[in-house]
């Protein structure tokens, strides 16, 4: 079976070796498509692939059309927003993501940012700490998990509110569970984001929700973009010029943003996940799972059904 490793943003070579030596060694043939810079090179490299490993590349039904032999999809990582799950489904494509595996990644850089953002960007000027700073938690998944467990570290006081995720289960976490939405943006210092991105989510972090945080707060998103009501923010961070909105996907209205001197930082790449040990465990996992599914139809991790 033909294994195409189509990223944009490629893998650490670390991973790139693993995933190789997965799928040969299943008896299977990678093919490696990196860095890309046209559709057509993706278009071109999937007509003949029957699986496909990707990460936040676009699995749209113009991709799908042209992937003849296409059986499954893996995206390394948690977000699936970017594959056309529905259409994939009509064609019988299997798609899968790899849960857990690079959420620790994301988690540590959570925390690299908001100290960067407490101590005002590095700019000299005397900052504040996150000890004892109310951190909630929006969406208690693998990434919320660990966000969670770090914050303990910094004796943060911890919030989280998961609309999927039982109060008890947070709660049993050493997590106070909150009731809803509004009340952990109410009760805290920080918010940082991890909720997928839905159409339930998207644009549902607005100017309301964003404006209920304590003096001098702050918005962390290492989630996806789309889930900020950019114009709203915007005009937001215009009213209360004590918030802070940092970022490691940058908002299409990053030009706007950067007015906010001192307030808004994005890092030039979405890099949550960008670690050796994320990209080698998403990989790996991938291949594995692609190898399981070819030898043995597995599809634990199928999110199409
Ligand atoms: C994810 O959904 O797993 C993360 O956002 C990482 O995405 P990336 O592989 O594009 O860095």
């Amino acid at each position: 079976m033909k294994v195409l490793v189509a990223t944009e943003k490629p893998f650490a070579k670390a991973a790139v070796d693993g995933i190789k030596a997965e799928i040969e060694g299943a008896g299977n043939e990678l093919v490696l498509l990196e860095k890309y810079t046209e559709k057509q090179q993706l278009l071109d490299a999937v007509a003949d692939a029957d699986a496909m490993i990707v990460r936040s590349d676009k699995v749209t039904p113009e991709v799908l059309d042209a992937a003849k032999q296409l059986k499954i999809v893996v995206r390394a990582g948690a977000g699936y927003d970017n594959v056309d799950c529905a259409y994939a489904k009509e064609k019988n494509v299997v798609v899968e993501n790899t849960p857990g595996q690079n959420s620790n990644a994301v988690a540590e850089l959570v925390f690299g940012l908001l100290v960067y953002g407490v101590r005002n960007f590095y700019n000299g000027k005397s900052g504040s700490e996150l000890k004892g700073k109310k951190l909630g938690i929006l969406a208690f998944g693998n990434v919320g998990r660990n966000v969670a467990r770090i914050a303990k570290g910094f004796e943060m006081e911890v919030y989280a509110y998961d609309a999927f995720c039982p109060k008890e289960a947070i709660e049993a976490a050493g997590v106070k569970a909150v009731d809803s939405q509004d009340a952990l943006f109410e009760n805290c210092d920080i918010v940082s984001l991890h909720i997928p991105a839905t159409p339930e989510t998207k644009q549902s972090i607005n100017a309301a929700l964003v404006g209920k945080l304590h003096k001098n707060g702050i918005l962390i998103n290492t989630a996806r973009k789309e889930v900020i009501n950019e114009p709203e923010l915007l005009a937001l961070m215009a009213e209360r010029t004590d918030l802070k909105f940092i970022t490691d996907i940058m908002p299409d209205a990053n030009e706007e943003f950067q007015k906010f001197e001192g307030r808004y930082f994005s890092t030039p790449k979405k890099m949550g996940a960008q670690t050796a040990e994320a990209n080698t465990n998403a990989g790996i996992a991938a291949a594995k799972q692609i190898n399981a599914f070819f030898a043995d139809g597995c599809t634990k991790f199928q999110v199409n059904k």
